[in-house]
Parts: C-alpha cells; structure tokens; sequence
C-alpha cells in the first residue's frame, strides 16, 4: 500500500506537491469515489482517477549505477549541482534508494517501485552495506574494536558488523579500512570514523545486500535482471 499522492507523483502525471493539491481540492477519485484526505493508502488494484482520467502506472524500472565524485544522490537540486539522474537517461520518475555523498562514489541503486527502495532501506541484517574507507592516519586494534562494539553519532548508537584494514601507508600516514554497517544514517561511515578519532578522505560503497560493482567503471550502469528484483522481494521473508 501506497500513499494516494505518491502513486500519482509516481504515474508521471504531475509533482507530489501538486498531487496533494489536486487531491484536497476533491479532483482524485479512487475506485470512483472523490478522496480528499491526503494519507489516504491505495494499492495497485485500485482504480484512481485525476481529473476524470484514469492513471497508468509507470512501468518499473531498475538501474545499479557506479557513482563518480561529484553528483549529488536527489532527483533535483537547487544550487543546479550535477544528479545522479543525469547519468540515466530515461522518461521514469527514478530516485535514488538511499544516499550517498557529493563525493562519495559507488554503488548506488535506483528505482521508481517504493516497495523495493523501502525493502533495501530497511536497517536490516540482511541487507548490508560495504564501503571502503581512506583515513587520515592509520586506525589501531582498539578503534576497530570500538566500531564493532557500538560508537555514539547524533546521540544515536550504532555498530559496524565488520572493519577490516586493508592496506596501510606508512609514508602518508593513510590506510584503507573495509567497514560494513546495516543502517543507512546520514554521513554514517564518516561519522563513525570520526567518533574514533579519524577523518574519511575517501569513500566508496562496494556493496549493498547481494549487488556488487563487478563490470561496472565510474559512471556506468545497467538495468537489473528480473532476477535480481525478484531476490530483493525475497529479503522481506
Ligand atoms: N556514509 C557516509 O558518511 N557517506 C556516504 O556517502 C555513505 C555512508
């Protein structure tokens, strides 16, 4: 079930903005009934109506995408910075699934089906997120310890389920660290590392649940397979 705004933000006809509008002024119908209330939840058996015109819902479309620096994860962006939705073309009204950093690169997820975002949004053990992480200095034993066991950001705890060091440079006093975390906070990775002394001057994500960035260079995406939908659909259970 979906917000009745939503749904027609979604079918293209108009903004969400606008969709609300069209529905407190009594222009959408569903199942051929006036709706005024705006929170209204409706599936995709239902029969809704603007302006007397029935909407057609957009086709689902699915797209992984290897982030460049440089692009911002929203559909628009009032400073006209570059969007990750530059990099896709398509007629879809797709979003981003989550967020990544202006300058942040990786894999990122993007779709027009709600249920799906909602599902790899969803803090859960089974959908993981693995980022690799440049550090200015290089993390101890005790600090990587510290992330696993619970580190407090924006008053909130939260753990990282691995952290792995990767590579050390003793020359720039830099090392690389793999960390995997399950929730999906704003500047989460950043902030963890912070909390234990380091700054991040660089972050790639490398994986969300199954998808990894294999065949995929900076910039570059494709569509994902049915199969790879239907094995997020799968996650819910
Ligand atoms: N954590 C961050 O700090 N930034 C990102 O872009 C993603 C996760």
């Amino acid at each position: 079930m979906e917000r009745l705004q939503k749904v027609i933000a979604q079918s293209g006809v108009t903004s969400r903005r606008k969709a609300e509008e069209l529905i407190t002024s009594g222009k959408v119908k569903v199942n051929g009934n006036i709706v005024t209330e705006l929170g209204t939840k409706v599936s995709s058996k239902d029969k809704i109506e603007v302006n007397n015109q029935i909407i057609e819902k957009e086709p689902r479309e699915y797209y992984i995408l290897n982030k460049p620096r440089g692009y911002i994860t929203s559909t628009s962006d009032e400073h006209h910075r570059k969007t990750v939705i530059d990099l896709i073309p398509t007629k879809a009204r797709i979003y981003p699934v989550g967020r990544l950093d202006y300058d942040t690169t990786g894999l990122l997820l993007l779709t027009n089906d709600g249920e799906f975002a909602n599902i790899l949004m969803h803090p859960s053990e089974k959908v993981e997120k693995v980022y690799m992480a440049k550090l200015n200095g290089i993390i101890k034993g005790e600090q990587i310890n510290q992330l696993k066991t619970g580190v407090t950001i924006d008053g909130v705890t939260v753990q990282a389920s691995r952290v792995k060091l990767k590579k050390v440079n003793e020359k720039n006093n830099t090392c690389m660290v793999q960390i995997t975390i399950h929730e999906g906070k704003n500047h989460q990775v950043k902030k963890m590392f912070e909390s234990v002394g380091y700054s991040v001057e660089k972050l790639k994500r490398e994986k969300v649940a199954f998808f990894n960035l294999k065949d995929l260079q900076s910039g570059e995406y494709r569509k994902l397979t049915p199969k790879e939908v239907a094995k997020v659909y799968a996650l819910k259970q």
